[in-house]
């Protein structure tokens, strides 16, 4: 069936710009966190109606997200404008991902050129973009081998395979000799049905049952516990898969000396450890990797949200001594294609160009400002926390989804990591007079609900 409405309609003719009860973005059973965004949002005067209404998304589209009812249209930096022309300082980036921001000129660049010469041809040939995405990550990290994908959840999945088969290889494949995979409770890893089983948050495995066998869980940061589980599962231990600060469970950042016993049993056992940095990887954290908080090195790790800059890529990235895949072993049809690694080199590009520092200096002032309105909000603020420009304010009698929803009201754009923490993942462009300007958002926003 042929859409009448065209993407290529300008946007100020749209008709979801006018608001109203005909407008596509009325659920039909609002939710309380829709009704109290779109509440505050005042009418627009009706713009000249050019073109037919676009479908309603939530009859065609499958109910599996929580939709705030705004509709973005356009952005600039760390700024982002909805199709009612009401601006946002965005500290959602995305989920992590955004890395340049909305519209950056050497990303923009960088799709356009790659998209007018070639965009996809398949890993049936050499693709010279990859090639040179790869070098930047080996280069620049202890991986020796890289795997593209186009997710975190997808390299995740060839994380726990590539674990599997350098177990089988050094133990053979008797099938009813499980290797295990040690994650953590809290952690966040994807939505496979392996990496939902390695997710150590029992809502998501609601539902899913048999979960993956091979996963076992213990406490983040509990480094007593991990020793005695490691030494429970002897060699059945194939890998421990940790994030270095859990971003969906709540923004803990992990202890040295948690990732330093995980490296020494990964040494002792032959097990390998793999370092989920899907969210905090790519300079998120005001270093390029998470790990590298952490004092150790692991063996692989996973990348996709920022890599690409909101150009979906994945990639997961090992050392020499397990780069165990074979044709055949692990394959993507998308994985590494042109245009995503083309995206992949120009964020990486900017990163050695000036962007990570920056990441480290507004992570800081970010961190400094809300520790600062935690002191002076200390009944609704429980702690802050983070690394660099993943940061996690923990509220207390009150629900992130709340604050989330004022903010937006505001203007800002933030997003819950969890029920009770409020989480900043702005883009690492974001300057210093727009972190001031979050703050100064936020502090209205807490003045409000301490109220
Ligand atoms: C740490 C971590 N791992 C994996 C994933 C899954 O990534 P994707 O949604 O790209 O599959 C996420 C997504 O939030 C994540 O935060």
């Amino acid at each position: 069936m042929a859409l009448a409405f065209s993407l290529s309609t300008p946007l100020a003719a749209r008709p979801f710009l006018v608001s109203g009860a005909s407008s596509p973005f009325a659920p039909r059973q609002p939710s309380p966190r829709s009704a109290a965004i779109r509440a505050p949002v005042k009418a627009v005067a009706a713009q000249p109606q050019q073109s037919p209404a676009p479908p309603d998304l939530d009859s065609v589209v499958m109910n599996t997200y929580a939709r705030y009812a705004v509709a973005m249209s356009h952005g600039n930096g760390a700024e982002l404008f909805d199709t009612r022309g009401k601006r946002y300082l965005d500290c959602v980036a995305g989920i992590a991902t955004c890395t340049l921001g909305h519209a950056h000129p050497a990303l923009i660049k960088a799709v356009t050129n790659q998209m007018s010469r070639v965009n996809h041809v398949s890993n049936l040939y050499y693709i010279p973009e990859q090639a040179a995405l790869a070098a930047w990550l080996v280069s620049n990290s202890p991986a020796d081998k890289v795997f593209f994908c186009n997710s975190g959840g997808e390299a995740n999945e060839a994380a726990i395979k590539l674990a599997r088969k350098y177990w089988h290889i050094r133990h053979g494949s008797d099938p009813t000799n499980i290797p295990v995979i040690i994650t953590a409770h809290q952690s966040f890893h994807g939505r496979t049905l392996a990496t939902l089983t390695a997710t150590g948050q029992p809502k998501y495995h609601r539902n899913w049952w048999p979960l993956v066998p091979g996963f076992q869980y213990v406490t983040y940061n509990d480094a007593a516990e991990l020793k005695q589980l490691a030494d429970s599962i002897g060699d059945n231990l194939a890998a421990i898969l940790m994030e270095a600060c859990q971003g969906e469970g709540g923004i803990h950042p992990a202890s040295k000396q948690f990732f330093a016993t995980a490296r020494q049993i990964c040494d002792d056992t032959g097990a390998l450890l793999m370092c989920d940095e899907v969210q905090v990887g790519v300079g998120r954290t005001g270093k390029l990797w998470g790990f590298d908080h952490t004092g150790v090195q692991p063996d692989v790790f996973t990348l996709a949200k920022g890599l690409g800059g909101g150009v979906p890529i994945g990639a997961m990235c090992c050392t020499a001594k397990c780069d165990v895949f074979e044709p055949g072993d692990h394959a993507s049809t998308f994985g590494g294609n042109p245009l995503a690694t083309a995206a992949g080199l120009a964020v990486a590009n900017q990163l050695d160009s000036g962007v990570l520092q920056n990441a480290e200096q507004r992570g800081a002032q970010l961190m400094t400002g809300l520790q600062n309105l935690a002191r002076k909000f200390s009944s609704v603020v429980k702690e802050v926390r983070g690394l660099g420009l993943i940061l996690g304010v923990e509220l207390q009698g009150i629900a992130a989804s709340d604050v989330v929803a004022k903010a937006m009201d505001r203007g800002l754009l933030l997003v819950p990591a969890g029920k009770h923490v409020v989480r900043f993942v702005p883009p690492l462009v974001i300057s210093h007079q727009q972190v001031e300007s979050v703050l100064s958002i936020f502090e209205t926003v807490l003045s409000d609900v301490a109220a």
